[in-house]
């Protein structure tokens, strides 16, 4: 595993980055007054409500609520997780990207990325040359375009035609070996080829690079697939065969459809359904959910309707709870037995399987199905023990409006109201409310007070070299306010790094529950300018303090009525009651 990326960097990339440059060359900005405008590229519209804010270094969408830095949208937009977008914003600024802990610098990958990608122009090349794969891959339905899209290629017979690819150095065997694609003899020196005579089928990352192959026999035979080996490039849990194809092929993917097989995926392409994925025959982990999840809204798993299939798809939904948030959808496909969506598109065609797509089962109706039915049917006992099977599947939800949603469903199920049903449960309502998703439209504060924190926030990102020239009030970070820790962390923060722009601020909160809620707070168009914010800011600190005096007060009075305050609390009453005489006059 190579380093940590050091905040530093990504600080400093934060304020080199040109964010109009960037989205520039990705979407047609027109300037308006300060900001530059353009029609959204995450949702639909004719009118403009997409803006990008060069001083803020964030862009924000009135209509669908998107929202981000620099950095956000190249994850966004080219659909790059976080390390591949920081090496493409870098690469742009003639950067290298510095890592921690160099003491235990891992090999570089490069060589093996280079490694691999010859192997595969290499099989793609063998295919041509060896009618009887092609004609194996004819007799499966596919065509030369399916192909070339997947560089789908073929190995030969024989134990080194790979190897007599490359020269014969100690470095480029090491580089082999270390992508998995080939061998070492047993008892003796030297290598040979890990795949021969299969079908071979490049395993691409999100970027399109080559990392793994898995190779099918051309008739019968055992293994079916070879697969590559875990490498430091490819790692079989968390890749999903086809990904990388489905987005070239439509940039702007609204769901997408998980397959078991390599040829499943690729033959519904064949068809003309892009949209689809295939885990390498593993079982879906939540690695491969976070993946989707960052590319499509919608999820339909397609499995098998055998046994098999089934337990599969329980594996799956388990899989898959603690992923659920609002706006993410998940269906399940259960194909007739016998059939795999390869078998099946072949002998329907694709608008037939467009068809049963259309009729998926939502994962709530199939969660309710499945517990109705380990649970039997008489009445009253199987009812306490839907509740009771449901229990732990509930608990894998992440609290929210569809944790609730889905409660609300049980409690109907087993006849309780919701209430009394979550307190069956085991007592889990939700800890926390949860912070708002990055994508919903600007925050409302709840109430007037957590506001007064609200704005100070946003006025501290918005114009956090202003923030910087303020002290953080004593008292601040340990007050009870809502938000009021938060804000004396942005500010000790913008001291301690006064060149930090808003992008740069947000960044640092990527990882951190508090990162979309701030987001959203910046996305808020701020009332305040930059020269009047210094006055506002300290104008709120004084609104926060003074609002955390009379909670406080109002807290201890109640307590002193009931007649229960420690000698301690009645000193810092006393203080209390002095302090807001003082500031009465
Ligand atoms: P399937 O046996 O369903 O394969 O395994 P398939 O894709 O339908 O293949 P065809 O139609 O027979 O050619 C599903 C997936 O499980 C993995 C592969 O990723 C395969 O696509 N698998 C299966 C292996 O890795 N090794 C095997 O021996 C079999
Ligand atoms: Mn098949």
């Amino acid at each position: 595993m190579a380093g940590r990326i050091p905040q530093h960097f990504i600080d400093e990339l934060m304020q080199r980055a040109d964010i109009v440059e960037i989205i520039g060359s990705r979407i047609q900005l027109k300037k308006a007054g300060r900001d530059y405008k353009a029609c959204c590229p995450f949702h639909g519209e004719k009118t403009p409500s997409f803006t990008v804010s060069p001083a803020k270094g964030f862009y924000h969408c009135f209509g669908c609520g998107a929202h981000g830095t620099a950095l956000g949208f190249l994850m966004e937009y080219d659909r790059l997780e976080f390390v591949p977008a920081v090496e493409e914003l870098a690469a742009r600024l003639g950067l290298e990207v510095p890592r921690e802990d160099s003491a235990q610098q891992p090999a570089p990958l490069a060589p093996l990325y280079a490694v691999l990608d010859r192997s595969a122009d290499y099989y793609e090349q063998a295919l041509r040359a060896h009618p009887a794969a092609v004609e194996y891959l004819r007799g499966r339905g596919l065509d030369g375009e399916t192909a070339k899209t997947f560089r789908i290629g073929y190995a030969p017979p024989g134990w080194d035609g790979l190897l007599a690819q490359f020269d014969r150095g100690e470095e480029t065997r090491q580089h082999l070996l270390a992508a998995g694609l080939i061998v070492p003899r047993e008892g003796a020196s030297g290598h040979y080829d890990r795949f021969r005579d299969r079908i071979m089928f490049p395993i691409r990352d999100s970027r399109g690079r080559v990392v793994g192959f898995g190779g099918r026999v051309l008739g019968s035979g055992e293994p079916k697939y070879l697969n590559s080996p875990e490498t430091a490039v490819f790692h079989k849990g968390q890749e999903l065969y086809g990904l990388y194809e489905a987005r070239q092929a439509e940039r702007r993917l609204s769901r997408l459809l998980v397959v078991e097989g390599y040829m499943d995926a690729v033959s519904l392409a064949r068809h003309g359904i892009r949209d689809v994925v295939a885990t390498l025959g593993t079982a879906t982990t939540g690695e491969h959910l976070r993946r989707l999840f960052r590319v499509v809204p919608e999820v339909v798993f397609c499995f098998d309707g055998d046994r098999a299939g089934r337990a599969a798809a329980w594996r799956a939904l388990q899989a898959t709870l603690p992923e659920l948030r609002e706006g993410r959808q998940v269906r399940f496909l259960f194909l007739p037995e016998g059939e795999d969506p390869d078998s099946l598109v072949g002998r329907e065609g694709p608008a037939a399987f467009g068809a049963r797509l259309g009729q998926a089962t939502p994962l709530s109706d199939y969660l309710l199905q499945e517990l109705r039915q380990q649970a039997g049917s008489d009445s009253l006992d199987s009812r306490a023990r839907l509740a009771e099977l449901a229990r732990p599947l509930v608990g894998l939800l992440p609290a929210g409006v569809y944790r609730e949603l889905l409660t609300d469903r049980l409690a109907q199920e087993v006849g309780l109201q919701p209430q009394r049903l979550t307190a069956a449960l085991g007592g889990m309502p939700a800890p926390e409310p949860p912070a708002p998703p990055a994508r919903r439209a600007a925050h409302r504060p709840p109430g007037g007070r957590a506001s007064v924190v609200g704005q100070a926030i946003a006025l501290v990102l918005s114009y956090p070299q202003v923030a910087a020239t303020i002290v953080p009030p004593p008292g601040l970070a340990s007050a009870r306010l809502k938000g009021a820790g938060l804000l004396a962390e942005l500010l000790q923060l913008t001291r301690a790094h006064p060149d930090l722009n808003p992008g740069a601020l947000l960044e640092r909160f990527r990882d951190r529950s508090e990162g979309p809620h701030l987001s959203a707070l910046l996305a808020a168009p701020t009332q305040v300018g930059e020269s009047g914010a210094r006055a506002e800011l300290a104008d709120s600190l004084q609104r926060i303090l003074a609002l955390e005096r009379e909670e406080r007060l109002a807290s201890l009075a109640s307590k002193a009525a009931a007649g229960g305050l420690t000698a301690e609390e009645k000193e810092e009453f006393r203080q209390l009651q002095r302090g807001q005489a003082g500031s009465a006059r």
